[in-house]
């Protein structure tokens, strides 16, 4: 997965550029280049973060350029280096190209051009593509046409740009990769994410699968595979700059924990009514199948589709959740009454994505619940379900589970009968709580007090597991720390063994019913053994009483105790990392989106 972005226009290139890598670093930060055109290519590429690259780029004799394509990297086709840093160009340098996704065929197509004798440069699979076209333009193809010829022989998952020496057309294509190009007073844009360029406009077309793009200074055309003109639908982006920027935060993590209250309150916002219990999505107005649900995810949104499964399950409907990449129809009965729901923040996860056209191949009637309006998930779905929590630019997702939690508890109401005033109670006091939770948690301390432990365990019983997984999976990504999170009953079947005084263990123990008292009893076992017990708790029981530190969340039931509960653990993974001078945002090795299976 990697960003790219594309301008041409009145202001100069390199700049806008340069503006709209900033912006797509969360999607890879392994090396990052640049080409601009209408005169001779200038081609600059560097492995490493973005800053790398400017560290060494002229910009000053870059300027005056008014069109350039750009890349931010991570790595699948060979390591990070200079040379696999993209654009990449064709022998003659009439052509640089930047490409996220993964060219399945490129070995063949590597082995054919290298008999015709060009020379690779690279290990990528990306750099068969302006080969392919430098070879159509020796065929004495137009550019437009070249390119068109090259991309009709690539099989695979691309969002692919090209600028040509000489020119001021900046050409693209997609397929099952985001692309979106932004429509400017001064100049048009394309880009992998709105963020790249919504400094300069919010008015946006989602390419679609399949469709290309041509930006001259002039005008946007956008053709089908046949080369048919497309008109092409302008929507407007609704947040701002300022909503994808730091606001005054040292990270974006934190950044986006803190704008929780308000995220839930947008997820939330003319979906519920309290005075009639009525829970209305009318994105989902036209859903038959609501039996069983199979929820499909990764990682953290694998945790929120644990958390669905529970409540729909409780709520009388038969559920499960798969790890996406475990998925198979051939193995999981599916039929036309299945409702298979994708949970994926990103909307772009290769894993979830190739699920979903599994289950919509099966006849399932299919769901995205996801926070990117146009994204590949919530075009592959028969309807889409928008969490609306906004940008989140971290590569630790926080706001966007919080809002997963919330709309998918809007989503088990619509799935089934009975009432809904407890839960929309308890949805509307949800945003207070976070925010109260932010106010005063004490995980600064609790940071300070165990970053540099051994390992860190997390138990949770009923809606509290998948808390428990979550608040591990955000500690590990982000601190680099050992940790795991377990079924609170599953502890003395083996990790146990684990546990000493130099591992905390997490208890997650909020209410008051047998679940709640059965993980006390957990807590003394681990307790019995010397370990430090944080205990994240409304105080329900006696749990204090076996616990080293507290960590408060406010009374509430079951769903309101795991949105907040888990803000807890999304602070003290930010000040253990933080503590430890982890790169917040940018974790090694990880990145937003990930578009490879
Ligand atoms: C979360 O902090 C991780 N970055 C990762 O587990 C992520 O949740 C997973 O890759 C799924 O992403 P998605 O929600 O965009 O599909």
């Amino acid at each position: 997965m990697c960003g790219i972005v594309g301008y041409v226009g009145s202001n100069d290139a390199i700049d806008v550029l340069l503006n709209g890598l900033s912006g797509l670093e969360y999607r890879g930060y392994d090396s990052a280049g640049v080409a601009l055109a209408n005169g001779t290519l200038a081609v600059h590429k560097r492995e490493g973060e973005l800053a790398a690259l400017e560290s060494t780029l002229p910009t000053a004799e870059l300027r005056g350029r008014s069109n350039g394509i750009g890349h931010t990297r991570w790595s699948t086709h060979g390591p990070p280096s200079d040379a696999n840093a993209h654009p990449h160009t064709d022998d003659e340098g009439r052509v640089a190209v930047v490409h996220n996704g993964i060219i399945e065929n490129y070995q063949s197509l590597r082995d054919e051009l290298t008999a015709d004798g060009v020379t690779f440069e690279s290990e990528t699979d990306t750099e068969v593509v302006p080969h392919l076209i430098g070879r159509a333009l020796e065929e004495g193809m137009a550019p437009e046409t070249a390119f068109r010829a090259a991309i009709d022989r690539i099989e695979g998952s691309y969002a692919v740009a090209a600028v040509f020496a000489g020119s001021e057309t900046i050409h693209a294509a997609r397929r099952a990769s985001p692309l979106v190009l932004g429509i400017g007073d001064d100049g048009y844009y394309l880009a992998s994410d709105a963020p790249a360029f919504i400094e300069y406009t919010d008015r946006v077309v989602y390419l679609e699968d399949g469709e290309f793009a041509r930006l001259s200074p002039e005008e946007v055309v956008v053709t089908d595979s046949s080369g048919t003109v497309v008109e092409p639908s302008v929507e407007t982006i609704e947040w701002d700059a300022e909503d994808a920027g730091k606001s005054g935060y040292d990270h974006y993590m934190l950044k986006e924990i803190h704008e929780q209250p308000t995220a839930l309150r947008q997820c939330l916002r003319g979906r519920v009514d309290e005075l009639t219990g009525t829970v209305t999505l009318e994105e989902l107005d036209a859903l038959e199948s609501s039996s069983p649900v199979q929820f499909v995810a990764c990682g953290t949104s694998y945790h929120a589709a644990l958390f669905g499964a529970t409540l729909l399950r409780d709520r009388g409907v038969p559920a499960q959740s798969f790890l996406a990449s475990e998925y198979s129809t051939d193995r999981i009965p599916v039929d036309s009454s299945t409702l298979v729901v994708g949970v994926t923040q990103s909307g772009e996860t290769a894993d979830t994505m190739r699920a979903l056209r599994e289950a919509n191949r099966a006849g399932a009637e299919t769901v995205a619940v996801t926070n990117v309006v146009g994204s590949s998930a919530a075009r592959e779905c028969d309807h889409a379900l928008y969490i609306r929590a906004g940008p989140e630019i971290g590569v630790a997702a926080t706001k966007t589970f919080a809002s997963q939690q919330v709309a998918l508890t809007l989503l088990a109401c619509r799935l089934s009968d009975g009432s809904n005033h407890d839960v929309i109670r308890t949805l509307r006091d949800v945003p207070d709580q976070v925010q109260t939770v932010l106010d005063t948690s004490q995980a600064t301390e609790i940071a300070a007090e165990y970053a540099e432990s051994d390992a860190f365990f997390f138990i949770g019983r009923g809606y509290q597991y998948p808390v428990a997984l979550e608040g591990a999976l955000k500690l590990k990504e982000i601190s680099y720390r050992h940790a795991e999170g377990f079924a609170a009953g599953e502890l003395k079947h083996g990790p146990l063994a684990l546990v000493t005084e130099e591992t905390p263990v997490f208890a997650l123990v909020t209410g008051d019913d047998e679940r709640a008292h059965k993980t006390v009893s957990n807590v003394k076992e681990v307790e019995a053994r010397d370990a430090p017990v944080v205990a994240v708790t409304d105080g329900q029981t006696d749990v204090e009483r076996y616990a080293d530190h507290v960590l408060e969340v406010p009374a509430s039931n079951e769903i309101g105790a795991a949105v907040t509960a888990n803000v807890q653990l999304q602070l003290v993974a930010y000040w253990v990392a933080h503590r430890l001078g982890r790169s917040i945002d940018k974790p090694r090795h990880l990145a937003k989106s990930v578009t490879v299976e």
